[in-house]
């Protein structure tokens, strides 16, 4: 099990994994980016080219195994005032047929040691809605202490309490 950028290898993979994602996740919010637009969009977004407004330069690693896809993360490398209050310095998804194996926990603890090897955090902030257990589960065995929970507006008229962990590295 390895990070990597999203790339050529492991794309025919994600392409299934983001099937799962639209099957799952019907009429939902998807976790996954398009298959055709995922290897340049996580190139432009870590180079910080392109970004909309208000958005920081971030990294895409995905979680692979040979060449299949996993999971993926996402590293902010700054927070704004947005993602203090949702989004934290780092999101994650594990692929709908692979949840709830142990991938998550994993994924996490790994995207914990890239930040230790290639960013100056002295602590990170998770969050994640409240409701979402396993994503709780996930941060609070990497170590996350709660900070608070908040109310966000998730979308328009929408409101939703998130919880904020933070971790130290
Ligand atoms: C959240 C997510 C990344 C967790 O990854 P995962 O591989 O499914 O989780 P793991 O198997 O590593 O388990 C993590 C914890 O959740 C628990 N868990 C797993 N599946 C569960 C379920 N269906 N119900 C309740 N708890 C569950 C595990 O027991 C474990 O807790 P423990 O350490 O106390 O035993 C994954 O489920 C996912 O991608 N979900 C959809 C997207 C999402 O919510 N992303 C996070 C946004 S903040």
């Amino acid at each position: 099990m390895e990070f990597v950028f999203p790339c050529e290898r492991a794309l025919d993979s994600y392409r299934e994994a983001y099937a799962e994602d639209i099957a799952v996740n019907k009429g939902e919010l998807q976790m996954l980016i398009h298959p055709d637009i995922a290897i340049a969009r996580s190139e432009s977004e870590r180079k910080g080219e392109g970004l909309p407004a208000g958005y920081v330069p971030a990294t895409t690693l995905w979680l692979v195994e040979g060449d299949r896809f996993i999971g993926r993360v996402n590293i902010r490398h700054q927070l704004t005032p947005s993602l203090l209050r949702f989004g934290g310095h780092i999101g994650y998804t594990i692929r709908p047929s692979e949840q709830g194996k142990g991938y998550g926990k994993l994924q996490l603890a790994m995207a914990l040691d890239y930040c230790r090897e290639h960013f100056g955090f002295e602590k990170v902030l998770v969050t994640c809605d409240d409701t979402n257990i396993r994503s709780a589960k996930t941060i609070e065995a990497n170590g996350g202490v709660l900070q608070d929970k908040i109310e966000n507006e998730i979308e328009p008229g929408v409101y939703a309490l998130t919880r904020r962990y933070w971790i130290e590295l």
